[in-house]
């Protein structure tokens, strides 16, 4: 079983950026945490941050290629704008499942549309890091039932 994780622009700087809005755990310390639960379970995960729509684009391009079964995405403020990474995920049609660290529909209204979400098997806010730990969790009960 291989998982990819897919970190959108900004979250590079989780850990100081707005630590009360999204936690003080770094980007490295949630990315660490989440290899070592998908090793212990004898899965492999990757994870890849990039600022720019179009390194995102094409990583996910990429996933339809490289023996991904299942991606784990936080698009963070393309969430909101990003009809190109919407369109990579439907092409490739692998299963994911879209993470965000804070409860977007308590925030701002613009924050409130995914373009994401009907795509998503499902959506997990609110949550802080633990969200990716949850999402990995259901991505590997996944892979032990029968598809
Ligand atoms: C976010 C929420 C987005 O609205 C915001 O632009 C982000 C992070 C979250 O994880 O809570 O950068 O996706």
């Amino acid at each position: 079983m291989q998982i990819l994780v897919i970190h959108g622009p900004n979250l590079n700087l989780l850990g100081t950026r707005e630590p009360g809005v999204y936690g003080s755990r770094t980007l490295a310390q949630i990315d660490a945490d989440l290899k070592e639960i998908a090793e212990k379970a004898g899965a492999k995960l990757e994870s890849f941050q990039s600022n720019h729509e179009g390194a995102l684009v094409d990583r996910i391009q990429a996933a339809g290629r490289d023996g991904s079964r299942f991606i784990i995405i936080n698009p963070a403020a393309y969430t909101h704008t990003s009809v190109a990474m919407r369109d990579a995920l439907a092409a490739v049609g692998l299963p994911f499942v879209e993470v965000h660290l804070s409860n977007v529909h308590k925030r701002e209204a613009f924050r409130h549309h995914s373009y994401f979400s009907a795509l998503a098997e499902g959506v997990i806010c609110g949550l802080g890091a633990q969200g990716y730990a949850l999402a990995l969790q259901y991505a590997l009960s996944r892979s032990e039932s029968p598809a």
